[in-house]
């Protein structure tokens, strides 16, 4: 696959840093190496030494002087060596990728620092991309700065249609596809398990139907896949990764729903060329991501193991489920009548419709905040924010069931008082 089509003027002026150049020599140094390149502080000069840190299973990560000056020190801006080997070894076991030689990984400052550095090296102004109705919101702040044109298709409970897709992309070649040429179709962006906010879990045949439709109109799929480990299933679908056998997929994984978000580590699998692009961007602005929570990521690989670590996110993605259940009967004791919804297959989200009501925002925020309840209307995850919207996002992952009870006994409140207002407006209009 020939990528420079899909690079922004700025990837394809990024060059590498010099700096670079010195990295192999730090991966794997030899004792004897006088080390007087580089800006190195002295780590024996740092006022930390060793550390244990307790799992909640009782168990402890042992940071001993040595492996504590490599977590304070700088390191490979693609990430730390060791838990490379683990990030290698869980992808190839999740996803078998079909072009594994051809792809590289990186870790990022979490999933959405990799997908910011993709989106600056992927897209020029007027450029198109390709996102589903509704979209994760955290990645519109980079996105729409650099004023690309979004193709927006709508989902339904399978993740994006495909029908949609392929006749939003047929109207966009006639209309513009021609004529425009030095403007390309870049990518589709997806959020296909658990997405945030509707809760969806692209199915099989979904995700098959657009990777063909990708291959077809010659554009690239951001697989952003935080919520993987939290899909209410056994039998998961395939990634678009494991999917990927002409190279278009770039996936961004994140520990931040099952280890801690607070660590910010993810990762970016994907094609040499454009993985190699984002750790450049990666060497000007972080120069790589804190070795310090590499090294616990790693060492907690290294005492649970492949087993003890997929033990561990099933437990997790259980939590969420059963949250989800409490939440499902909560809004059907509270909400039925006044708001629609389906029920989520992963993540932590239920997205609510609100039929009788002309638009959620001011409802929220200001009776809703007002009475102590907070949910985030459902207009920042569109590409028009500024139109009205019925929708709100109510995330279930951290209320107690007690919480959650009263959570939606006031929701509807306030729903029955905004049905109100607007039937008294009505009425002061038509007289
Ligand atoms: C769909 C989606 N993508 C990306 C992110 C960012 O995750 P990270 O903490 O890995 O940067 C989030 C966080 O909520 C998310 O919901």
């Amino acid at each position: 696959m020939e990528y420079t089509k899909f690079l922004s003027t700025n990837a394809l002026s990024r060059k590498s840093s010099w700096i670079t150049q010195l990295r192999r020599y730090m991966i794997d140094p030899s004792p004897d190496l006088l080390w007087l390149a580089g800006g190195h502080p002295d780590s024996s000069l740092f006022p930390f030494t060793e550390t244990t840190i307790t799992l909640k299973n009782g168990q402890e990560i042992h940071l001993d002087p040595k492996l504590m000056a490599t977590s304070l020190q700088y390191g490979p801006v693609e990430g730390n060596t060791e838990l490379l080997k683990h990030l290698s070894e869980l992808t190839q076991k999740l996803h078998s990728p079909p072009l594994w030689s051809q792809t590289q990984q990186l870790v990022t400052v979490g999933g959405q620092d990799g997908m910011a550095k993709t989106f600056v090296m992927l897209v020029n102004s007027g450029d198109y991309v390709i996102v589903p109705e509704p979209c994760y919101a955290g990645i519109f702040s980079e996105l729409t700065a650099l004023n690309p044109h979004y193709l927006s298709v709508e989902e339904d409970e399978e993740g994006m249609r495909a029908d949609l897709l392929r006749s939003t992309l047929e109207q966009w070649k006639e209309e513009v596809g021609e004529t425009h040429s030095e403007k390309r179709l870049k990518f589709m962006y997806t959020n296909p398990s658990g997405s945030n906010p509707s809760g969806t879990n692209m199915s099989e045949k979904r995700r098959r139907e657009i990777y063909a439709i990708a291959c077809e109109y010659d554009f690239l799929i951001l697989e952003d896949d935080p919520y993987y480990f939290l899909q209410f299933q056994e039998d998961l679908p395939p990634s678009f990764l494991s999917l990927d056998t002409e190279g278009r997929v770039l996936r961004f994984d994140s520990f931040s729903k099952t280890v801690s978000a607070g660590l910010r580590v993810g990762y970016v699998t994907g094609p040499k060329v454009l993985v190699e692009k984002i750790s450049q961007h990666i060497m000007a602005t972080v120069m790589g991501g804190s070795s310090l929570s590499q090294v616990l990521v790693n060492e907690l690989f290294h005492k649970w193991g492949m087993e003890g670590f997929l033990q561990h996110v099933k437990e997790v993605r259980d939590m969420y489920r059963r949250r989800r259940d409490i939440a499902l009967s909560a809004a059907e004791k509270h909400l039925t009548g006044l708001c629609e919804w389906h029920e989520p297959r992963g993540g932590m989200f239920l997205w609510l419709k609100a039929p009788k009501i002309k638009d959620v925002q001011a409802m929220l925020f200001e009776r809703g905040v007002a009475k102590n309840i907070l949910l985030v209307p459902g207009n920042g995850f569109t590409t028009r924010p500024e139109l009205p919207c019925q929708y709100m996002r109510a995330s279930y992952s951290t209320l107690t069931p007690e919480q959650m009870e009263k959570a939606f006994k006031i929701l509807a409140e306030v729903i029955r008082e905004e049905i109100q207002l607007q039937n008294d407006k009505q009425t002061t209009k038509d007289c």
